[in-house]
């Protein structure tokens, strides 16, 4: 078994306060003391989630002619969770210490209490991870519907509506982003496992002797797509499930796991599902979900396989492996080595100084690469200050403006990095920056 790469004891809490202080994660309601194991995320946090998302649905949906996307309700009605089984088994087993009377997953803590370190524990009892409320005006007498608990099954209900409207058929692919909701005995670190978080899954329908197939081509596809994105390949690994430990529809999961500052833990899941929810929600329905295969003349229910992600844990994990602390001029400095594709901001537009004739072309510069890329412009402090405050949010790329640039039109363009500074006329940034950034 790979050993965890040696990291610094202090990454979860070094990465937890850079979030905080810098604007990529707040605690939810913070001013009322917060709720607990929910978060905001702020002005840089909502950029990086949105490239992650981004990231994904580019990979996914936009350079495949297999894969279209939805974007199914969070509300729904509990036919869809007896069918999908979540009712009955979407549950974690639920003990209650003896002594200090916390609560926790049986199945995380060895026996042991992690408060009080009693080994007391009342008999587990399932507890179903479901959101339950009611839908309607009238309080206790509307219907009960269900926040979902991931979004896969917007794909499986909405199979035939799909379909039916696009011309595709087995191997495809449906797609979806969004929130999901799980009441968690135990949340904990962070963002890694909240109440509330974002979710990026895709079912690929196969027909059923190409399952294995699909079920190995995922689990590569998605381990390359985080190599892809500056995950070091040392700080990634495969986890088989063992039959036992499979989920109520898995015929075969895999886990793609990343090396947290706690140890080897789960970051996505790829399984193959079989039939189980096509046929569940066929018999449940009464609507047939199958495919007619008009070329064999064979009707057949797929086999689904299934790349399920979660976008706000993928997110810190990107934030956990970017962190760096290094040596420039002497001084230590924090960086996110960020891909570009992720970073909050891909350039910072800072004028040397706030004096007014270096305003306009300031701004006219940022006006050139706004449309492409997402840009911060800040005119405080000393230019070290302002590069060392981009370099710890992880701007690839500053453009400095200063007074030569009135009169050669040339600005300087500061690489995160390397530190490394090169001139280069306005009339050339644009093509400059989308050249390094590799824009393809
Ligand atoms: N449709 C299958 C499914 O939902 P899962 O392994 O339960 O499978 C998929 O969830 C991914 O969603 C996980 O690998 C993880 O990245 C993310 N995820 C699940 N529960 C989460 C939670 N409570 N907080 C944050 N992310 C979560």
């Amino acid at each position: 078994m790979e050993s965890t790469p040696a990291l610094d004891p202090d990454l979860l809490e070094k990465v937890t306060n850079l979030a905080k202080r810098r604007g990529f994660i707040f605690q939810s309601a913070e001013i009322y003391g917060g709720f607990r194991s929910t978060y905001d995320y702020g002005p840089l946090g909502v950029n990086m989630l949105r490239n992650v998302k981004q990231a994904w649905w580019r990979s996914m949906v936009q350079l495949r002619d297999d894969i279209v996307g939805i974007d199914a309700a969070i509300l729904g009605p509990p036919a869809v969770w007896a069918a999908s089984g979540h009712l009955e088994t979407f549950t974690d087993p639920l003990v209650d210490c003896r002594r200090c009377k916390e609560r926790w997953r049986e199945d995380k803590i060895d026996g042991v209490c992690p408060n009080c370190g009693s080994t007391e524990f009342t008999e587990p009892r399932a507890f179903n991870l479901m959101f339950k409320t009611q839908a309607g005006p009238v309080e206790g007498e509307g219907a009960t519907a269900y926040l979902r608990p991931e979004t896969a099954q917007g794909m499986f209900t909405n199979f035939a509506n799909v379909l039916s409207t696009i011309r595709k058929k087995p191997p495809f692919g449906i797609a979806q982003i969004g929130k999901s909701f799980r009441n968690e005995i135990t949340p904990q670190n962070f963002v890694f496992r909240t109440r509330e978080f974002e979710q990026m899954e895709m079912e690929y329908f196969v027909p059923p002797a190409e399952a294995e197939q699909w079920y190995q081509y995922w689990v590569q596809v998605r381990h390359d797509w985080y190599l892809d994105l500056g995950i070091p390949r040392e700080m990634l690994r495969l986890h088989e499930h063992a039959a036992a430990d499979l989920s109520h529809y898995s015929k075969g999961t895999t886990d793609i796991e990343f090396a947290y500052p706690w140890g080897w833990d789960e970051l996505e899941g790829i399984a193959n599902r079989g039939d189980y929810d096509l046929t569940q929600h066929s018999n449940a329905s009464g609507t047939r979900l199958e495919y007619f295969d008009q070329t064999a003349n064979v009707r057949y229910t797929p086999y689904v396989i299934e790349p399920a992600a979660g976008a706000t844990r993928a997110m810190m994990a990107f934030l956990l492996a970017a962190y760096h602390e290094d040596e420039v001029d002497g001084e230590t400095r924090t960086l996110l080595r960020l891909d570009w594709r992720l970073a909050p901001y891909q350039v910072a537009i800072l004028p040397l100084s706030k004096k007014p004739e270096l305003e306009g072309v300031s701004r006219e510069v940022l006006a050139k690469l706004q449309p492409f890329f997402m840009c911060d412009y800040d005119v405080t402090q000393s230019i070290g200050r302002r590069y060392r405050r981009q370099d710890e949010v992880g701007t690839p790329f500053c453009v400095t403006v200063d007074f030569g640039t009135l009169e050669d039109r040339a600005v300087t363009v500061r690489d995160r990095d390397t530190t490394e500074q090169t001139r280069v006329k306005i009339d050339d940034l644009l093509a400059e920056l989308l050249d390094r950034a590799n824009v393809t």
